[in-house]
This record gives C-alpha cells, structure tokens and sequence, in this order.
C-alpha cells in the first residue's frame, strides 16, 4: 500500500472563492478529504495571483482564508494542515512586489512560486528570476514542462537552475495526462537534473486532482523510489524547514 503520509504538496488550489480551484467551502472540504483519504498531511494553498485580474487575493485576503479553512478542517477532523502561499503569474513588476513583501512566499519562507506565460518569450521571466535569485530569494518555476519555450529549449532554464533556481513538475506530466510535449519536457528536465519538486497541481476533486494512492504507485514504478522520495517528500520538507 502507498504511504502518501510524509508527501508535502506544495502546489494545490484549495482555497474557495480565489481562482479556478473549488467555488465554495464544500467544495475545498472535499477536495481536503481528497488529500487526507490518501494519507496526505501538508499542503500549500497556492491560489492563483494574475495581477490586474479577478484571480489576485491580496496575502491577507490569502491568509485569511487558509485559517478559516483549517479552523473548518480540525472541526471536522479532517487531519490535514493547509500553508499559505500564491502561484504567481508573471508580470513585469513581480521583481518589485516581491521586493517589497507584497505577495505571498512559500509557507512562510523566501521561497516564491511563478508561473511563466504558456506562450511567448521566457527572456524577461528568467531575467527578473535571476534579480530575485541574486537578491536572496529562492525561486521555484511552476510546472515548467508545460511551457511552450521551456518545451522548445530548456537550456536557458537549465543555466538558471545552476545558479539556484527551482523547478516543481506537476505529477500528471509524468501520469501521461497533459500532453505528450508535457511528458517529454518532464523527462528531459529530470535527466538534466532540473526538477526539485513534485506537485500535484490539484484545482478539484475529480480532474486535476489530489493524488490517490495509485497514482503514488504509478511515480514511484515511474521514477524510482529514491527519486520520487526526493521531489515529494525530502525538497518539500527542506523547504518548510528554510526560513
Ligand atoms: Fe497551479
């Protein structure tokens, strides 16, 4: 039986009301029983941050609404304890928000999500990373291998990952459920040793959603156990522990 008990994820929609994850409260509950029916404990709510657009919840609107999902959680008995964080789109004044503490970091540490444009030139995504990496932060790219530019030519984004940037990889590139492009992206990037991160990604209960127990079995017959050990459970960890 797959133990998901240590897994950290740390890109998750569950918070209500803020993007295009779960509308309501009874749709995050069930998303939480999702989690803890596999046996996962930890999470980070990282709702989408598009500046200038509806999905923009300001980091205490955020944070606001993971205590009120975690006060709903212990009620119910629900055992799974929600971080707070954002996955931030990129925009031209990310480097200045950041600076300025004016979005959410990672549970709390200097770890901060992007997420790049899926089309387009990656130059001043990975310009502004470089700024923010040499200024102390720690930048993690969400799901890098669904990027056309990432998909074209990852070595810019292998150069960066030298000088300490991260990547997260969503489990259901190597699940086979994106595309084919997804999936060759996520490889290319894991030989080349530009995948730090595992993460689910999950936005609901159905599609796109919290790993089940299989699909724990799928990546570890997938990846290894050593490997899937290091993206899900040992980086997640480090990173929580990172102040
Ligand atoms: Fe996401």
């Amino acid at each position: 039986m797959a133990d998901l008990s240590q897994f950290i994820d740390i890109h998750s929609h569950i918070l209500p009301g803020l993007d295009d994850g779960p509308k309501n409260l009874a749709e995050s509950t069930a998303m939480a029983r999702c989690y803890a029916g596999a046996g996962i404990r930890t999470i980070i709510a990282t709702p989408h941050y598009i500046n200038g657009t509806a999905w923009a919840a300001q980091a205490h609107k955020v944070r606001e609404t993971v205590n009120e999902l975690n006060r709903h959680l212990a009620r119910e008995q629900i055992d799974l304890q929600i971080h707070t964080g954002m996955e931030i789109a990129y925009h031209p004044k990310v480097t200045e928000y950041i600076s300025k503490n004016l979005l959410l970091s990672l549970a709390g540490t200097t770890y901060y999500l992007i997420e790049p444009s899926f089309q387009g030139s990656q130059e001043h995504l990975l310009h502004s990373a470089r700024t923010l990496l040499q200024a102390g932060k720690k930048i993690i790219i969400a799901h890098a291998e669904r990027i056309d530019a990432f998909q074209r030519d990852p070595r810019p984004l292998l150069q960066l990952v030298e000088r300490g940037l991260e990547i997260q990889v969503n489990m259901d590139s190597f699940l086979d459920k994106f595309d084919e492009r997804c999936q060759q992206t996520a490889w290319q990037l894991l030989r080349a040793g530009g995948v730090h991160y595992l993460a689910s990604d999950a936005h609901a209960t159905k599609h796109r959603c919290p790993p089940t127990p299989a699909d724990w079995d799928a990546l570890e017959n997938l990846l290894g156990v050593e490997t899937l050990t290091n993206l899900c459970i040992n980086n997640p960890r480090r990173l929580l522990a990172a102040s």
